[in-house]
């Protein structure tokens, strides 16, 4: 393939050669060519395709959809409720959501105690005792953060329990195991109950 005609100019004395690209080569670009008009027909112009960042929301949707229809034909029970608190692995993912500084521990700290740190209350009630606002009950602590509570006249509650129902059911559930998990540890140096506490 290689001819004898150069391209006319030398630098220190070195010349190149005039060659015709490898077929192999130029087959890779034309088909590189046709492919990027096919993708963009397929993609944007047709929008007939899904592309990664829409296929990835879709497979969570289903994911999501997949775990909605498992739970509606498995009711969320105070046994149930009870059982995943027992998972390790359950409350381990839990313990991350619970422990993330933007979810959980914003207001109730790392460990659930609401401790005072450098002389700031944290905003929600200490999680580890054996006092309950709202009911210490799976099914209380579950409703909870699915739903948010407060503020409550009748109890005389401040409110600020925000709800995490969107957030998804695996979320609720898992968070849910977790709490339970630290219930009546009673972590040292924790917030005192809240004088509309009960205990149980
Ligand atoms: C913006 C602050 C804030 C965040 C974030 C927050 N909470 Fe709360 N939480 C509160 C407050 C405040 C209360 C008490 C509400 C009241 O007194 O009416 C509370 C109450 C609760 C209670 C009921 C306690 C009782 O005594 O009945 C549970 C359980 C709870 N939170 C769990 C969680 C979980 C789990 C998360 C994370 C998914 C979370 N909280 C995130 C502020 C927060």
């Amino acid at each position: 393939m290689s001819t004898e005609t150069t391209r006319g100019h030398s630098y220190d004395g070195i010349h190149e050669f005039d060659n015709r690209l490898p077929n192999w080569w130029l087959w890779t670009f034309y088909l590189a060519i046709l492919f990027s008009v096919v993708y963009w027909v397929h993609f944007h112009t047709l929008g007939t395709g899904n592309l990664p960042g829409e296929a990835y929301v879709a497979e969570q949707k289903a994911a999501a959809e997949r775990l909605a229809a498992q739970m509606a034909s498995n009711p969320v029970t105070e046994e149930m409720l009870l059982k995943l608190a027992k998972e390790p692995a359950f409350v381990g993912e839990g313990r991350k959501i619970f422990e993330d500084m933007t979810k959980c521990a914003l207001c109730h700290r790392a460990n659930g105690a609401a401790a005072v740190v450098g002389g700031v209350p944290a905003i929600g009630p200490n999680l580890t005792d054996g006092h309950w606002i709202y009911g210490g009950k799976p099914m209380d602590v579950y409703t909870t953060i699915l739903k948010g509570r407060g503020p409550d006249a009748k109890i005389g509650s401040a409110g600020g329990m925000q709800a995490w129902e969107s957030f998804g059911q695996d979320f609720v559930l898992k968070a849910t195991a977790f709490v339970l998990s630290i219930k009546n540890t009673n972590v040292p140096d924790g917030k005192a109950p809240e004088p509309y506490a009960k205990k149980e």
